[in-house]
């Protein structure tokens, strides 16, 4: 069997080193980011306003790069403070960088209802500079996370209800929306300068992401750690709708996977294999595990899992309350179009990031 594709891209990139800029390197994504970036001896800007994202992040994922046989962690990681609603902020942060992992965004679908402009500008205008920034700077490639918002009410393939590219619904939420827009701002990057730049963008949709370091305390908050946060204390948790909803999980592990291979795409392959004339889906990939587990399912294999660490929530069921406003019915990624053009490979056991996620946030990792 040949190796992985992320294999040979990962020796590359150490043998090579490049100097990457993350933003929204406080947060959750971009601190797994950040962290492996250092495992493999690249030197990395991190750029986050600290909004949601924390210094204590930043703290753990250099510990856990240290742990993991970095070396030099602290001096090749430079923290800015700064947002991405600033243009020349953006600019500074881009001199030099070779890969930009455009993470930082308002990463919440209530939160972009309840704070439109807010929202807009963080999500839309940031992403803009972002990209208008790499191009002035030289930067080789932008990868910038888009997300299974986009489908909206798309229902997927008939029997199976996976999502493929080529094929979105209407957005139910202003989140949705600004992801959709900063997909075709990076198109239109593409189209218009990408020749003359080099300058080369990939949008990659996540769909749900599994993993320590994500916020359990947020207002808005992702159902994992929140649910895990509340049986930790023997509190009963809440389920929006019937239970019934479904989603793809994805391990964080496998995100880093996917913007590595991403980054270097175009260096990868040839444009004509990169290139989908008429396809509005083009440059788009969606990242998953292709898998489909309704929110019953998933509150019993945590509420296992918790059980086994030794949280007091013996009996606990969950409280059943309305369905949320713009939250999709179901969810999961056909990653086909992931595997043949980027040679993305899902390398992590979901059981294995269920766990890891709980321990980490028990304090125990
Ligand atoms: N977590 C998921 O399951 C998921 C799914 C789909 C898409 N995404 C996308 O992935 C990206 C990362 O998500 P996450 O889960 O790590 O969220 P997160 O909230 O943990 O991280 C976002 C980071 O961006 C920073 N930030 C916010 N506004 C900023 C600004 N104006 N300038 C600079 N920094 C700013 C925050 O402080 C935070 O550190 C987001 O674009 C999100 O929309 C995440």
């Amino acid at each position: 069997m040949s190796k992985p594709e992320i294999e040979a891209v990962e020796a590359h990139l150490r043998a090579t080193p490049r100097k990457w800029l993350v933003t929204g390197a406080a947060g959750f994504i971009g601190s797994h980011l950040v962290e492996h970036l250092l495992t493999l001896d690249q030197q990395v800007v991190g750029l986050d306003n600290f909004e949601t994202g924390t210094h204590a992040n930043i703290e753990a994922l250099v510990r856990s790069a240290v742990a993991r046989g970095a070396t030099d962690a602290d001096d090749r990681l430079l923290v800015v403070e700064a947002d991405v609603r600033e243009f020349d902020a953006v600019l500074h942060a881009c001199e030099g960088i070779d890969h930009v992992l455009h993470h930082a965004a308002i990463a919440s679908v209530p939160r972009t209802i309840a704070e439109p402009i807010e929202g807009f500008t963080v999500n839309v205008d940031g992403s803009f500079h972002v990209l208008e920034a790499a191009r002035q700077a030289g930067v080789r490639s932008v990868v910038h996370a888009s997300s299974s918002a986009v489908y909206g009410d798309c229902p997927g393939e008939p029997g199976t209800g996976a999502q493929r590219e080529q094929t979105i619904g209407r957005p139910l939420s202003p989140y949705a929306a600004h992801k959709h827009i900063a997909e075709v701002l990076g198109q239109t990057s593409n189209r218009t300068f990408g020749g003359a730049s080099g300058l080369s963008v990939v949008a990659l949709r996540y769909f749900n992401i599994v993993g320590a370091r994500q916020d359990p305390e947020g207002a808005y908050a992702a159902v994992i750690p929140k649910w895990v946060a509340l049986l930790g204390k023997g509190e009963q948790p809440v389920i929006f709708g019937d239970g019934q909803h479904t989603r793809d999980f994805c391990p964080v592990e496998d995100v880093v996977q996917a913007n590595l291979l991403a980054a270097t795409w175009a260096e990868r392959v040839a444009p004509e294999l990169r290139e989908r004339p008429g396809d509005p889906s083009e440059g788009v990939f969606n990242i998953g595990l292709g898998g489909r587990t309704t929110l019953l399912e998933l509150y019993d294999l945590v509420h296992a899992g918790m059980l086994e660490l030794g949280a007091p929530c013996q009996g606990i069921a969950p409280r059943h309350e309305a369905a949320r406003t713009g939250d999709i019915v179901h969810s999961r990624a056909d990653i086909t179009r992931a595997r043949e053009l980027l040679g993305y490979a899902p390398r992590t056991a979901m059981a294995d990031a269920l766990r890891s996620t709980m321990s980490w946030l028990l304090g125990r990792a």
